[in-house]
Formats: C-alpha cells, structure tokens, sequence
C-alpha cells in the first residue's frame, strides 16, 4: 500500500527523535555492538514493590474492568494529596483528569482547545514532542528563543511572541532536554506578563518534578500565581518519579471546565487509562521515599559525567543542570572539525553519529529540541556506564582535528 493512504498530518508529524535515538540503540546492541545508551529518557530504576504489589492484588481481586474515564476517584483523591503535601496546593477531584501518560493528558488537552492555526508558544530547547502534538491538533507552534546562558524563556521575549491567536504557553520545569529549573523570580517575571493576557492557557509541565538537586527547588507557576490557576494545566505523572515509565499513568490538574472537556474526548479515545496501573499509581503518588533515593543517585551521576566531560576542551564550562536527569552540552567548539579519517563535523546530528561510531555511545542531537549545535546525554544509567561512555566521548573528541 502507498503512503497516499496516509492524512496529512501524519505525514507532517515526526517521530518522536528521542525514542527514535533509543531504539535505534537497542537495535545496535541486539546486533552484538557494545553501546553505552544515553539516549534513554526514563529511570533505570525498578518501579518501587509498593505500587508494583498493589497492581498484583488488583489483578487478583478482579479490579481489571473499565474505570470512570476521567480516572478512580481514590486515584484522584491520591493526587490531591500529593499535590497538597508536595506542592502545597490545593484542587479537587473534579479538577484532576488521569489519562494514559502525561504525553496522553498534552494531546488530549490541545485537541480539545486547539482551533485551526491557534498559537502555541514552546520555547526552545523544548521536550521533542510538544510542538508535534500542537501541529496534530491544528495548531501552529511559535518558537521562542531562550536566553543564551540559562537557556530558560525569558519574560520580555515571552511577551514579544504572545498574539491574539496564541491558545498555551508551555513550560516546562525542570526542563527536558536542559535540566533547567526555573526559579521563583523567574516565574513572577513570566507570570507577570499571563495575567496581562486573559486569552491564553498556560501547560506547566512538570513531569520531572522529584528530580531537583539541592539548592535547586521545585516551585510551580501556581505557587507563584495563584490567580492563573483557573488558566494553567498541570501536568505530572507516575513516569519519572516514581520508575513507572511502562504503566502509563499521567495526570492533569485544571479548570473543571478543560477536565470535562479532555474526559470526554478520553471517554472516546482510550476509554479510561489501565484499570491495573491505576491501582498501582494511587499508592506511588503517596509515597515519597523512592523518589529521594533515586534523585541522590542521579545527583551522584550528574556530577560524575560532568567531572569527566569538564577534562574535554572542546566541551567548555559545562552548565551544570539543577534537575531532571540530562546534560545539554554546547557543541560550538566541535562543529567544523574534523575526523581522523577527513570528515567534517558540519552539524551536531554530525556529531551524534560520529559519536555512536568512534565512542560506543548513543546520544541525541540538538537539532531534535529545536536548538543547536548542541547534545543531549541521557544520565539516567549506571556510573560505571556514566564513567565509561563520558571518557569514551573525551578520547573520541581528542581524536579531532582542526
Ligand atoms: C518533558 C516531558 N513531558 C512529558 C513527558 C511524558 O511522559 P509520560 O507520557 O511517560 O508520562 C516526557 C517524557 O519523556 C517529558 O520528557
């Protein structure tokens, strides 16, 4: 069959770059080669025994059946806690929707709100998938530049690209592919320019929330603002946080008004998320334990591939991310040079191939998060692997030449 069959939009869509990299690993290293993986984007972390045993007893006890579309309401009661104890705010169960992952609650959020050639504001380095799943459901994605050293949005460019046609603002904190946590100040700067702009939504996605090194902080923009939370959509989710990347359980916390609207189109989409996750989710999102052992390890290896990487030249002063698991290298200093075997590194998809081919190791580009030349390496695998493949990239980078 041809690809004539196929709409549009799916032509139009990537596939996702990053899962795109990490299976394109997988496959390497099925076939035999020895690939250090830090493309991956999800803890190598086994989902903790609580929830996994809840989810044994909930198969055992028959709990296998559709469940109300918008999420269990014990589920939903479980959220709000979490978001009181951990977040220090406060929503109901009817402001909670649960849904098959947080990527699952984005859709089905910009399919209910997104009208032909609304704006949606993503700034650059952005997670691969939001400006995708704005263009899927009709929207145009803007992309704003950031500023060039934190590489965070910044209040006045934010206002610069806001229009009469832009329906979300995304933020996302801490940012993937970044690591960027966004502090206090810089939120009241951000959401001193929303309030001027009643028109627009607001997606704080803040899936790697349990993933913040001290001093860094966790706050929401609802901290910061409570009067933009009727307008902003939280999202969260069991993935990261609590190793549950496979059980596909995301949540958003917003106006009963967009949660009815995303039910609904749950209601004739997936039909509700998996009756079994749910269970085992309700009692992750009361704990809080896991998480904070896991965050001390990455901490542990974030500065172990920082230490190393620091002895390249070409790589400069390291930008140190405050959270979540991923470093963002600028690759200025390499692009332009070339290989012992005469090729020259014109770009940084140059690089991420030269890598995989002289250094063993899988990594994804830039390019793929709208900002380059730059690398994102993945340090949610073991320091031996972390040390390993950092000292890999080192001697392959020394390998170039003018
Ligand atoms: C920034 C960001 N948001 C949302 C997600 C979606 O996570 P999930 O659908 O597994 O809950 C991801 C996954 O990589 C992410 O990196």
């Amino acid at each position: 069959m041809t690809a004539s069959i196929l709409s549009q939009k799916v032509i139009n869509l990537n596939e996702s770059a990053s899962l795109k990299a990490a299976a394109l690993a997988q496959k390497l290293i099925s076939e035999g080669r020895r690939i250090i993986n830090f493309s991956i984007g999800e803890p190598d972390f086994n989902t903790p025994d609580a929830p996994s045993l809840e989810a044994i007893k909930a198969i055992t006890m028959g709990k296998t059946h559709y469940s109300n579309p918008q999420g269990n309401l014990d589920l939903r009661e479980s959220i709000c806690e979490k978001l009181q104890r951990d977040n220090a705010l406060d929503y109901g169960t009817d402001e909670i929707i649960v849904g098959s992952g947080g990527k699952h609650i984005i859709y089905h959020a910009f399919l209910a709100t997104i009208n032909p050639d609304d704006e949606v504001i993503v700034p650059s380095p952005y997670w691969v998938s939001y400006p995708d799943i704005a263009a899927l459901c009709g929207g145009k994605p803007i992309i704003v530049q950031p500023n060039s050293e934190s590489l965070k949005l910044e209040a006045e460019e934010l206002e610069k690209n806001i229009s009469a046609k832009t329906k979300w603002v995304v933020l996302n904190s801490p940012s993937n592919p970044t690591g960027a946590v966004y502090t206090e100040d810089e939120l009241q700067a951000i959401a001193e320019v929303l309030k001027k702009q009643p028109h627009v939504l607001i997606l704080s996605d803040e899936i790697y929330e349990k993933f913040v090194y001290p001093p860094a902080k966790h706050v929401s923009l609802v901290n910061v603002a409570p009067d933009l939370k009727e307008r902003t959509l939280i999202v969260n989710g069991a993935s990261k946080g609590y190793a549950m990347t496979g059980w596909r359980i995301g949540f958003g916390a917003g106006s009963t008004t967009l949660v009815a609207a995303i039910k609904k189109l749950i209601s004739q989409t997936t039909t509700c998320p998996s009756s079994i996750s749910q269970e085992a989710a309700k009692v992750a999102f009361s704990e809080t334990q896991p998480s904070i052992m896991m965050r001390d390890s990455f901490q542990g290896r974030r500065d172990q591939a920082v230490t190393i990487l620091s002895t390249s030249e070409l790589l400069g002063d390291i930008r140190k991310p405050e959270g979540a698991f991923y470093l963002f290298l600028n690759l200025e200093k390499i692009v332009g040079k070339q290989t012992a075997s005469g090729k020259v590194l014109n770009m940084d998809d140059d690089v991420v191939e030269f890598l995989l081919e002289e250094a063993n190791v899988s990594t994804v580009s830039g390019s793929a998060y709208g900002f380059s030349p730059c690398l994102r390496i993945s340090f949610a695998c073991s320091i031996e692997q972390i040390t390993q493949g950092c000292q890999a990239i080192v001697d392959a980078l020394a390998s170039l030449k003018d």
